[in-house]
């Protein structure tokens, strides 16, 4: 399957973008800058999205099968921050972890329905979609709820078409961003919150993210699973 995943240098990308490839799949690698292997795009431009795609479809031989929209940022801002800082912390949260996901998986939803043969969308959103988050992170959780409310909607609208979308909600998982957090004050806190005794890793969400890009079953189209270790279940 010829595969295109966003945020692919490290994390939790980077784990899913070496599983694909090890499962022998095409797959198309993203990060902010590139690399020999990745195609570059900061998602904090308004353009980066068409042009990540098109340099895709070009690269992939103009098929593209699923996109993983993985890319994000988990940045904070103070509930007493100026007008100022607390706008723009919104807008840059909101325009790399919801809209360019959102123009991603329109781009992908039209160059599926041209195809004609269907396709799939895996959306990384968060537990925080579903608990909210800390009172620096209000953007961050409203980014993650209203990618969740993407996926319905792509789920709902285009199922008829075969073209299928689907969430992966983690928990604290390890990757850069949240070590330092982790390994700091606040870790022993969380991992006392969480029922299986440990943050998830990032090879479980990984799989996670493989099984709904190539064999989730087409009736669970519109479903979000949990990574979390049990730490907010619903
Ligand atoms: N880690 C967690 O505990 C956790 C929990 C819930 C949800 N998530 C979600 O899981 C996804 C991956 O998180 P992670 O922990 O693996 O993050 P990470 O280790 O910080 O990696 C983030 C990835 O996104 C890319 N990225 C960041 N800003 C970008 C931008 N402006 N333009 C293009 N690419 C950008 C990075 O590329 P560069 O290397 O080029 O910067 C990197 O590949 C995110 O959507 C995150 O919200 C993570």
């Amino acid at each position: 399957m010829n595969i295109l995943i966003t945020g692919a240098s490290r994390g939790i990308g980077g784990a899913a973008y070496a599983l694909l490839k090890r499962h022998g799949h095409n797959v198309l690698g993203h990060s902010t800058r590139g690399s020999d292997l990745l195609i570059a795009g900061d998602l904090a431009d308004p353009g980066a999205p068409r042009a990540i795609w098109d340099t895709a479809l070009d690269e992939l031989d103009g098929r593209i099968d699923v996109l993983v929209n993985n890319a994000g940022i988990y940045e904070s801002v103070a509930d007493n921050a100026t007008d100022d800082e607390w706008h723009s912390a919104w807008h840059r949260t909101l325009t790399i972890n919801l809209q360019a996901a959102a123009d991603l998986s329109r781009l992908a939803v039209s160059h599926f329905l041209d195809r004609g043969e269907g396709g799939r969308i895996v959306n990384v959103i968060s537990r925080a979609a579903f608990r909210g988050d800390s009172p620096q992170h209000w953007h961050y959780a409203a980014s993650k709820g209203a990618l969740l409310a993407v996926i319905k909607t792509i789920a709902r609208g285009y199922a008829a078409d075969g073209i299928l979308c689907f969430g992966v909600a983690p928990g604290f998982t390890v990757s850069e961003m949240t070590e330092e957090y982790l390994q700091g004050r606040g870790g022993a806190k969380i991992i006392a919150d969480i029922p299986l005794g440990r943050v998830a890793s990032t090879d479980e969400v990984a799989e996670t993210i493989r099984w709904l890009a190539v064999d989730a079953p087409a009736s669970a189209t519109g479903s979000v699973i949990d990574v979390n270790g049990a730490s907010y279940v619903r």
